[in-house]
């Protein structure tokens, strides 16, 4: 990957609320991210319940677009929010289309994970629970910073514009820890 060509980001959020804070932040992201990258969103909203049979008859078009996304792009963004003390069911189950065979789309993917959440540990448990996805799947989510947006109420107006200060400082040294990342661990030739 030379330094001269831009790193291409998919990002996937796990909720689906109109007025999500994870979709928020991951606006924020796009606000803040580096000129290095650019970051496109992903659709997960019409991905139907995992059916194994269904899956042995091909994806489901919205599947296809997804692990074409992945597949496509130098890293992974997840917005995550916590939902039980885990990973919303909405994306274990995106996540869990997309990574079937042939050609699983995640592996050697770098990733960052962060997170919002009503909660005062800022979705900590559902991201846990994704970087133990993220071992099955061979993606390499970078460490730190850890962007973990507690009582996201608190920290979104309502427009949904980021107005804490240390989150936006959090996002943004994410992004620049994940380009930085990404070009490391799978340099284009
Ligand atoms: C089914 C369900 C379970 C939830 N469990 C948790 C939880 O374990 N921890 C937490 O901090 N918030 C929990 N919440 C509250 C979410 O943090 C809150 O709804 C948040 O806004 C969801 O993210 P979103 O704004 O991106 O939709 C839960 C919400 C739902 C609907």
């Amino acid at each position: 990957m030379s330094e001269a060509k831009g790193i291409t980001v998919l990002g996937i959020c796990g909720s689906l609320r109109k007025a999500s804070y994870n979709m928020a932040a991951l606006r924020t992201a796009i606000e803040l991210k580096p000129p290095g990258i650019t970051i496109e969103v992903a659709d997960i909203s019409t991905i139907p319940l995992y059916d194994e049979d269904v899956r042995v008859q091909g994806f489901p078009p919205p599947v296809e677009t997804l692990r074409r996304q992945i597949k496509a792009a130098d890293a992974l963004l997840f917005a995550t929010p916590e939902y039980n003390y885990s990973m919303s069911g909405v994306l274990k189950n995106a996540i869990d289309w997309a990574s079937r065979p042939p050609d699983q789309p995640f592996a050697g993917k770098a990733a960052a994970i962060m997170g919002a959440g009503a909660g005062m540990a800022g979705t900590a448990r559902a991201q846990y629970d994704l970087r133990r996805a993220c071992v099955f799947l061979d993606i390499h989510p970078i460490n730190k910073p850890e962007v973990l947006i507690g009582q996201a109420q608190t920290k979104f107006d309502a427009d949904g514009y980021l107005t804490d200060e240390a989150a936006r400082g959090f996002i943004r040294d994410m992004l620049v820890a994940l380009e930085n990342w990404a070009r490391l661990i799978n340099p284009k030739s």
